[in-house]
């Protein structure tokens, strides 16, 4: 599935946090490549966390490539999907590593997308009180935001990843390979946290997406290089500053509070974690704009780029009695709230992005807006 020697051209990312500081590898071929576990932790033991659809395109050229570095390579099939991104799943993690008489030295390597890697990453920070764990994320949305920086959750009904720790992995490894088996509505799901960078860090991102959003879709293999490596690079950048989220890291959700309740909402998995913020950033924009800090013209530019990405622009209606005070319900859980007080991302101007709270009237007429018009 993957080349057995990486291509010369790998980009490499380095993200400060001191002692817990660690490298993203970007280019084609990496999974299946001996070399590029490299330096990694030695340990007796080293397990895989995958899920059936994943582990049967990749798991083999993992195993394959680790079997040089650890005596023992196992492997834990998850279910697939956001609906399992659960205690229960979590559990079958630490099964495998207990009946497996895993140590406290064991390297665990996230093989998938944002759920395996989110769950792989809490498993390590907990078992045993942490071991060592790497990405390897095969979705675009992984490579570009989920596998990197170290946040790590599970859902519980009541709100979206609200149980879990902040744990750095050892290494990113992106294979843009993956890329290639990726179903389109995932690859325009990884557009919209793509997209995300652009009004929050960088607007000239954002021209570039809009003049090379055709050749994503396409998978041409230079943008999607490009993309990848913008993207890491921006998020590198914020996490070095604010590791833990006390303040600037918070601008990486825009969208995500609209989003997240659109998730939760929804159930989780009707709507995919980056349709949700694909139209929660459209949400986000038109909040900015009622508060004053943008125009609607920017609104429309930042709708019309997420509609080209193939990602909805049209809210759902969560509850047909009472749908603003279901989406105002699901957002008071947001971690961003305070004392019951919903904190939003908004774009404070194009190009940068503040946290900021609204007038609840102003809100509902956001949301009732969004459910009704593109
Ligand atoms: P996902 O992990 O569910 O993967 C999407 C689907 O694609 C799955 O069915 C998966 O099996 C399949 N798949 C994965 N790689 C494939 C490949 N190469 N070829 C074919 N199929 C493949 O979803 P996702 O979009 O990767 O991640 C979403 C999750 O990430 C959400 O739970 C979200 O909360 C989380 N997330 C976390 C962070 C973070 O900072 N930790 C950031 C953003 C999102
Ligand atoms: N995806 C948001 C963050 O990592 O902070």
């Amino acid at each position: 599935m993957t080349s057995q020697h990486p291509v010369s051209s790998v980009q490499r990312i380095h993200i400060a946090l001191g002692e817990r500081s660690y490298e993203i590898a970007i280019g084609a071929g990496l999974l299946g490549a001996e070399t590029s576990y490299a330096g990694l932790p030695r340990a007796a033991h080293a397990m895989i966390v995958t899920n059936p659809t994943v582990g049967s395109l990749y798991g083999e050229d993992l195993v394959n490539a680790l079997k040089g570095h650890y005596p023992l390579v196992h492997t834990v099939v998850l279910p697939d999907g956001e609906s399992h991104k659960t205690w229960e799943s979590l559990n079958l993690i630490f099964d495998a590593l207990l009946s497996n008489g895993c140590d406290r030295s064991t390297v665990l390597f996230a093989l998938g997308g944002g759920v395996v890697g989110d769950m792989t990453g809490f498993a390590a920070a907990s078992y045993m009180r942490g071991v060592p764990f790497v990405q390897v994320p095969t979705t675009l949305l992984a490579q570009v935001d989920s596998s990197v920086g170290g946040k790590t959750a599970i859902n519980h009904a009541l709100g979206k990843n609200m149980i879990g720790a902040f744990y750095q992995p050892q290494r990113v490894l992106c294979d843009l390979d993956a890329i290639k088996s990726l179903p389109d509505r995932e690859l325009s799901a990884g557009l919209a946290e793509v997209i995300k960078y652009g009004p929050i860090a960088d607007m000239a991102f954002m021209a570039w997406m809009e003049a090379n959003v055709d050749a994503l879709m396409a998978r041409d293999s230079s943008a999607l290089a490009f993309a990848v490596r913008r993207s890491c690079e921006i998020k590198a950048q914020v996490v070095s500053q604010d590791e833990r989220e006390s303040g600037v890291r918070a601008i990486l959700n825009f969208g995500h509070t609209f989003g997240h309740a659109i998730e939760a909402g929804m159930g989780y998995g009707a709507w995919l974690h980056g349709e949700a913020v694909g139209c929660g950033m459209v949400m986000a924009a038109r909040l900015s704009a009622a508060l004053g800090l943008i125009d609607q013209a920017f609104v429309d530019r930042l709708r019309h780029l997420v509609e080209r990405a193939g990602l909805p622009v049209v809210a759902p209606v969560l509850d047909a009695r009472d749908n603003v005070g279901r989406y105002m319900a699901l957002m008071r859980v947001d971690k961003k709230a305070e004392a019951g007080a919903i904190k939003f991302v908004v774009i404070d101007p194009v190009g940068h992005a503040a946290v900021r709270s609204a007038p609840d009237e102003m809100v509902a007429e956001v949301i009732s807006v969004s459910c009704h018009v593109r």
